[in-house]
């Protein structure tokens, strides 16, 4: 009995040793499980649970169930969050500098766009959030940003002309959209649904993952597929936990987070070649052919305020990039 009672006590004192062990860090982001930003999320989590013999596991909060992507990058640059999968919309005002990756067509499709994130003008974005306590392990994504609204259909940038459209919290994008006549109505995005259910504003713009998963074909008729930004997101992880991570946790961090962005990014593609047929089949009226160029000659005044900001080299060293 003895001999027995032994190596039992050994086993549940292991157990609970292996149990103190296990660190579970808290990641949160604006949209469902299933949409592209769970499913990078989730990606990422299994592969740092795997890499780190489940040493550290996630616990994920989807829906904005921490708060806005504001509030959340605010948490995990104090440390109350641990790390954030977030669109660069509210980074700007944190990190200055990467308000240029917002410029409204900027960028000309997602193989430019991934280039120049994944390239050294994204890497060089990644220091300078690190210097700011947001430590970035990948540039995930959000998508190519499409406007939805109540009234009426967009083919050119002279139907957007009135239409009071929620926007994120992004002078970028506000300057840009107000050349197209768009009065931009600037909120948290929890409070978008209902504020589009209860008419506060005509529409708003986001990429197709979004609309899907966030139903939006429930409270708007017409979309119109303008492009008319791109919306990078990252996957950002709080120093108070990365600085206490060993060299070989931070390489399968690292690691997992390159393999959850390809994930995510993979979830944009599927979304963007069947949501559309989705959304038709929900009832939404969807413009495939929009007039582009009347989007780009509008916001080209734009551009000159931009160079100021962010100097006339630095976009055209973005435009260049093939
Ligand atoms: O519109 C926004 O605020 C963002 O695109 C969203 C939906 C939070 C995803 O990053």
């Amino acid at each position: 009995m003895k001999a027995l009672i032994k190596p039992l006590a050994l086993a549940a004192l292991l157990a609970a040793a292996g149990a103190q062990a296990q660190t579970v860090l808290k990641i949160g982001y604006a949209t469902s499980q299933a949409s592209h930003y769970g499913v990078g999320s989730t990606v990422f989590c299994e592969e740092m649970e795997k890499g780190t013999q489940g040493r550290y596991k996630c616990q994920q909060f989807p829906n904005s169930a921490l708060g806005g992507e504001r509030e959340q990058i605010e948490a995990v640059q104090l440390g109350t969050q641990d790390i954030v999968n977030t669109s660069t919309g509210p980074l700007g005002n944190f990190v200055p500098e990467v308000k240029i990756v917002d410029i409204p067509f900027l960028f000309r499709d997602y193989d430019h766009a991934r280039k120049v994130m994944d390239g050294p003008i994204g890497q060089d974005l990644q220091k300078k959030m690190e210097a700011k306590g947001l430590i970035n392990l990948a540039w995930t994504e959000n998508g190519f940003r499409h406007m939805t609204n109540s009234k009426r259909a967009i083919n050119q940038a002279t139907d957007a002309n009135g239409l009071k459209m929620r926007t994120m919290e992004n002078k970028v994008h506000m300057d840009g959209y107000k050349t197209f006549g768009i009065l931009p109505t600037p909120m948290p995005f929890p409070e978008l649904f209902t504020a589009l259910q209860q008419g506060t504003v005509d529409g708003q713009e986001n990429p197709i993952p979004v609309i899907l998963s966030s139903k939006f074909s429930q409270v708007q008729k017409h979309l119109s597929l303008t492009g008319h930004v791109y919306s990078p997101a990252a996957l950002i992880i709080s120093p108070n936990v990365w600085n206490k991570l060993s060299a070989a946790d931070k390489a399968v961090f690292s690691e997992a987070a390159k393999k959850g962005a390809a994930a995510q990014r993979k979830k944009v593609n599927d979304d963007e070649n069947n949501g559309i047929a989705q959304l038709e089949k929900e009832g939404m009226q969807v413009v495939k052919q929009v007039n582009g160029d009347s989007f780009r000659k509008a916001v080209a005044p734009a551009y000159a305020g931009y160079a100021k900001e962010f100097g006339a080299d630095k976009i055209a060293a973005i435009q260049a990039v093939k």
